[in-house]
Formats: C-alpha cells, structure tokens, sequence
C-alpha cells in the first residue's frame, strides 16, 4: 500500500481507503483499500472499495458525505473523487449509498481534464460560499489548482498556488486545504498541505505545508519579515508522506494520517507479509512562534491512550550526566510501547536517549540544548543495507527556547514516532531492528539533565 486515501467520518466511524496493489507487494494495479474505525486504533478490513476500470487505475483522492445531495446521488451519499490513471490523469468521482462500502463509478467520468499531470483531488464544502471547493496537484508544474463546483460534477478553475513558492525540487502530490484556530487566539488562518517527492529535507518523500489566507478562490501563504514565504515541514523524519485529513471528523477535529514510508526505498524494506503502514492519527493544530510565525503541530490523537497496557516504568526527578540512566522497555507485545519523557536541559549541552537491544542495535536521539534541535539516528538501528537512502540522521526544531521538552514516543516493530511539545515538532522514522528494543539509556554532556517524569507503557495487542 501507499497514500491513504477519501478518509470521511459518518455515524461514528472513521472511514479510510488507501492505494493499494492487490495482486503484488510493489506499487501497481492502484486500488483503494477500505477500512474502517470506531476509534482510530482498532480497524477492521473491508473488501476493496473503487478498483480499476475502463479509465484507469484509481490514484488518490478525497470523499465527502453530501449531506445536500448536490449532486443528486442521494441525501447523504458518500462522494469520492480520485484520479483515474492511465496514459493520462484525469479525475472521477463516484459514489456510495452503503456508507463507503461500495461504489458505483459516475458515467459522466472524466469530471476534470487537464494536459499535464495533476492529480490527488481534495474537496470540502465552503461554508462561507456554498458550494465545493477542490485542490488538486498540478504535480509536474510545481503548484496546487484550486477549482469551485456546485454539484461535486462541474468543476471551475479559479486559482493557482505555488509555482516558485516553498520546496520546489519534487513533484507536487496529495494536497489538502482546511482552517485552524491559531491556539490560544480566536484567529484562524488555512493551512495549504502540500506533499511532494523527491525534495524532503533529508531525502526523497515529505510533507511541507503553507499557513496562509483562503477567500474561497485563492490561496495567499504568509510570509516572514523579509517578504518570503518560509518552507515548513509537517514531520521531520523520513517516513511520513501523502499525508492528508479526515473530512467530517468530530468536534471540530482536524485529524490526519500519513503513508508511513518514503519513494526512496518502499518497495524494498525488508518486511514479510506486509508492505508499508500508515503513521499513528494526529491532530492537527497552530502556534505561533517565537519567531512570529504560524506553524502546524501535530500531536498524538486523544484515542491513542486507550492503546496503553501496563506501566511498567514511572520515574520522577532523576539526573542524568555522564553516567547513563538505564531502564527496560517491555518485553510483551514484540516490545511495543509508549514512552513519556519530560527533560529539562538548561544544563546540560545535550542529551542523548538511546533505545538499543541486545544485538547492539539502536536510535539516538540527541537534543542538542545549544541549537534547541532534537536529532534521530537511525544508522545503527538494524538492518539498514537494503537501501543506501535509509541509513540516516534526521534533525527537528524543538521549537522552544527554555531547553525543557516534553517527548511522547511510539515503538511499533518497525517504526518509531516522536512527537515534542505537544506535536509542535514530530519525527516519523521506520526502523528494522533484529530483535525488539529492550532498553532506554538517558545520558547528557556538558553538565546534567533532569528527567521530570518518564513513564513507560507496554502497548495492547490489538
Ligand atoms: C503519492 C502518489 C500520488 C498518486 C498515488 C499513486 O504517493 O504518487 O500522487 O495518486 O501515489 O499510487
């Protein structure tokens, strides 16, 4: 599998779909995968939902529950719109009256034609002006399209977002667009996301974004004080892309998921029995920081504390110097868990946290009180050979300026998530280790950290 794909919420269910080969473990034969979710942790497998068909095979995209019936499916059917792919790339929509389970393609396919490439079409329904409002990838040209319809069937071009604008140097993928509270503040500013491939900071697949103004037509990004619009990255690992948003969640909710790998090596880590697996749900918030811009965080979703087993590890006030803190990780469960760690660094120069097993194997992560950056080496975490872009050091800004942070950590098998300061900053890595991490080490140089509160959780089997 890659992307995932047309998320919606309705009648309590999380809904996701995702581009998937049925018939092989590489890229091809694109279909959209169907699960679904009362809670965001437990999923249950459905049978394909839109396979391929006389236009091609079914790239990315959105769906949307009409609760209007502006396209005159029904009241309440659910609406997808994807790419058909084949020697070109134009978009389709098609529609569910079983809430997403199945689907009947539109007859009057293509809805949208182009002659470049674009694709990943992501729709909501504009309160402010009635009516749809799409963004769609114009991958080649570097740039998002914006196009407005009544009736989900006849779409209008209005704008264009990007050319020259933020990370250039891959194609332009999986866009999304929606509005946040800035937090603290009754402002609100849209939030443009923006995949792209290659061109990540550290190699290959990412996700940037642009904070921003959306009249209904056009995008307009914030700049900083010198007049230019500064790239963000929403993850700062390697294994996070084609991340889009729920649509319809509850509460006011923006919650997100992303395709937990990266073009670079996907069709080649050494897994067995599965290939690629999303990151955990995340809610989407803004800040506002020190440097008087707004950036994106995204934290753990709430439902993922309901994943937790037992403590086995509750420790407060201890320090931490030359001489390295060593604690266990749990054993059950393959070693999957959640760490909760609160540092204050003020004197120390770094802290290093390792997570190793007894094969020798591990990830550092250093935070690194000088540059306020918290880095995550993978290069001796296990096996690495299988691609010479795996092997790597990612780097995050802690976005803080008091050197304390506060880190909430996911250890899947194959898979590590860092999520800093409430998700102001978060570093999605895969990771193969022979054997299940089985201890964390906490050390520092420079002078001594505090460790404030570290507790440790074995994760349920789910
Ligand atoms: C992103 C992407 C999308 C496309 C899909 C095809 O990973 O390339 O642009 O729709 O994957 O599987």
């Amino acid at each position: 599998m890659n992307d995932p794909n047309g998320m919606f919420y309705k009648d309590g269910v999380w809904h996701l779909y995702y581009q998937w080969n049925p018939y092989g473990s590489k890229w091809q034969n694109m279909t959209w995968g169907h699960s679904s979710s009362t809670d965001l942790v437990n999923w249950n497998h459905h049978p394909a939902a839109i396979e391929a068909n006389g236009l091609g095979a079914v790239f990315s995209g959105s769906s949307v529950v009409d609760t209007e019936n502006t396209a005159g499916f029904g009241k309440n059917a659910v609406v997808a719109l994807y790419t058909s792919a084949d020697l070109s790339q134009i978009q389709s929509i098609a529609h569910s009256v079983d809430h997403g389970h199945t689907f009947e393609i539109y007859p009057g396919n293509p809805v949208i034609t182009l002659e470049s490439e674009a694709r990943d079409p992501n729709m909501f329904w504009d309160t402010a002006n009635n009516r749809w409002v799409l963004s769609l990838a114009h991958a080649l040209d570097h740039e998002m399209l914006f196009f407005t319809s009544p009736d989900l069937k006849n779409w209008t071009l209005q704008s264009a977002f990007g050319k020259g604008k933020g990370a250039q140097d891959g194609v332009w993928e999986c866009p999304d667009l929606f509005k946040l509270k800035v937090d603290g503040t009754d402002e609100e500013k849209w939030v443009l996301v923006c995949n792209i491939n290659p061109g990540g900071p550290f190699g290959g697949s990412a996700t940037q974004y642009f904070v921003g103004d959306f009249d209904g037509t056009t995008f307009k990004a914030d700049t900083d004080a010198d007049g230019n619009i500064p790239t963000k990255w929403m993850d700062y690992g390697k294994d996070h892309y084609a991340t889009v948003s729920w649509s319809g969640a509850p509460d006011n909710r923006r919650t997100l998921i992303g395709w937990m790998s990266n073009w670079q090596y996907a069709a080649e880590v050494p897994t067995l029995q599965y290939r690629s697996a999303n990151t955990l749900p995340r809610e989407a918030g803004l800040f506002k920081n020190a440097d008087g811009q707004i950036y994106m965080s995204s934290a753990p979703s709430p439902e993922l504390v309901n994943i937790r087993d037992k403590e086995i590890v509750k420790v407060n006030n201890k320090s931490a110097g030359r001489k390295k803190r060593v604690f266990s990780l749990p054993v059950s469960n393959d070693g999957v868990c959640e760490i909760l760690l609160d540092l204050d660094c003020r004197r120390a120069d770094s802290v290093d946290i390792r997570i190793a097993n007894n094969a020798d194997e591990s990830v550092t992560l250093r935070y690194n009180s000088l540059d306020h950056t918290l880095s995550f080496d993978r290069r001796h975490s296990g096996i690495v050979d299988f691609s010479q872009d795996f092997p790597a050091v990612t780097v995050a800004p802690t976005f803080e300026n008091d050197k304390k942070i506060s880190l909430r950590i996911f250890i899947d098998k194959s898979s590590m998530e860092v999520f800093g300061n409430n998700g102001k900053f978060v570093m999605t890595n895969l990771v193969f280790p022979t054997m299940p991490y089985s201890t964390l080490s906490i050390s520092a140089t420079g002078g001594s950290a505090k460790i404030e509160n570290l507790k440790i959780y074995s994760i349920k089997e789910l």
